[in-house]
């Protein structure tokens, strides 16, 4: 393990806007998840665009996944906390996720793939998380990379909060994959009971956090368990600082806003009504994913 950098020293802490539970859904071939991070929220959290929780021991509620669908001009950054799934793609890309693993999946000009439980009973749980593209990036080659748990940077701090980098930067340990225009940061921190934890932020960046055990605290507000909080664009604040009274697990998602304008049909996010169509047109024919 790499020794990490000192406890930063913040000036003061973002502090939470607004708390949000997300919405009971369903999708693929009937997985049952919350969407925590909506479409109506995707400007506010640019360059993020959706956060789905899954969590469940009912496989009725997992087992049937997400057999062959398509993506087009956006990332996914799949993190399986418990479970096994297998996943394969119009590139030619096969892998199975499991318990810790990370997938990192750039759709950019199309991919079409499925995503399948290799388990018939247990806990399934996890999340994805939808990162945008610029628009000079959305007609990229597709990229998949599966990180395994096992080689993901972590550190542990001198309060004993344990960190996962999943993208960006902590302490100086950096992830595996880093991206220069949205800048994101995704980290994974179990804090024990009577320990903080603060990660600088550039003010311009927009920023949540995700509780998915015990409940945290930043500044007077509560984050309680399955709770997004979104965290305000305060000039003042350099940072975060997120505080346990119990254990808990918390992710804290960043990015540098695109500013650019987003529209989505469904698993395709491009920048006009026009890329949509013809997108559209390209997956009806048969095109999309095939170079
Ligand atoms: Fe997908």
């Amino acid at each position: 393990m790499t020794q990490p950098g000192q406890e930063p020293r913040l000036r003061a802490s973002r502090t939470v806007e607004r708390l949000v539970a997300g919405t009971e859904t369903s999708d693929g071939a009937g997985v049952r998840l919350t969407r925590v991070l909506t479409q109506p929220l995707q400007r506010r959290l640019d360059p993020f665009l959706m956060l789905d929780a899954f969590g469940s021991d009912d496989p009725d509620e997992y087992i049937a996944g997400f057999p062959d669908h398509p993506h087009r001009g956006f990332e996914t950054i799949t993190y399986m906390i418990n479970g096994r799934m297998q996943h394969r793609d119009s590139a030619g890309h096969e892998g199975v996720l499991e318990n810790g693993d990370v997938q990192w999946m750039t759709a950019g000009r199309g991919i079409i793939h499925s995503e399948i439980p290799q388990q018939e009973h247990g806990l399934m749980e996890g999340f994805q998380l939808w990162l945008n593209l610029a628009a000079k990036d959305k007609s990229c080659p597709p990229w998949y990379g599966d990180l395994r748990r096992t080689e993901l940077p972590r550190l542990t701090t001198e309060h004993g909060v344990e960190v996962i980098v999943i993208a960006g930067s902590c302490r100086g340990i950096d992830a595996l994959v880093q991206r220069e225009r949205t800048d994101p940061l995704y980290l994974d921190i179990h804090l024990p009971a009577g320990s903080s934890f603060s990660q600088p932020l550039p003010p311009e960046n927009n920023a949540f956090v995700y509780t998915y055990r015990g409940s945290v605290s930043i500044g007077d507000t509560a984050v309680p368990i399955q709770r997004m909080g979104i965290l305000a664009n305060d000039p003042a604040a350099d940072g975060v600082t997120i505080t346990a009274h119990e254990d808990a697990h918390v992710l804290l998602i960043a990015g540098r806003p695109l500013g650019e304008p987003i529209v989505q049909y469904g698993p395709f996010v491009m920048n006009s009504e026009d890329e949509i169509r013809q997108t559209l047109q390209e997956y009806r024919d048969g095109r999309l994913g095939q170079q």
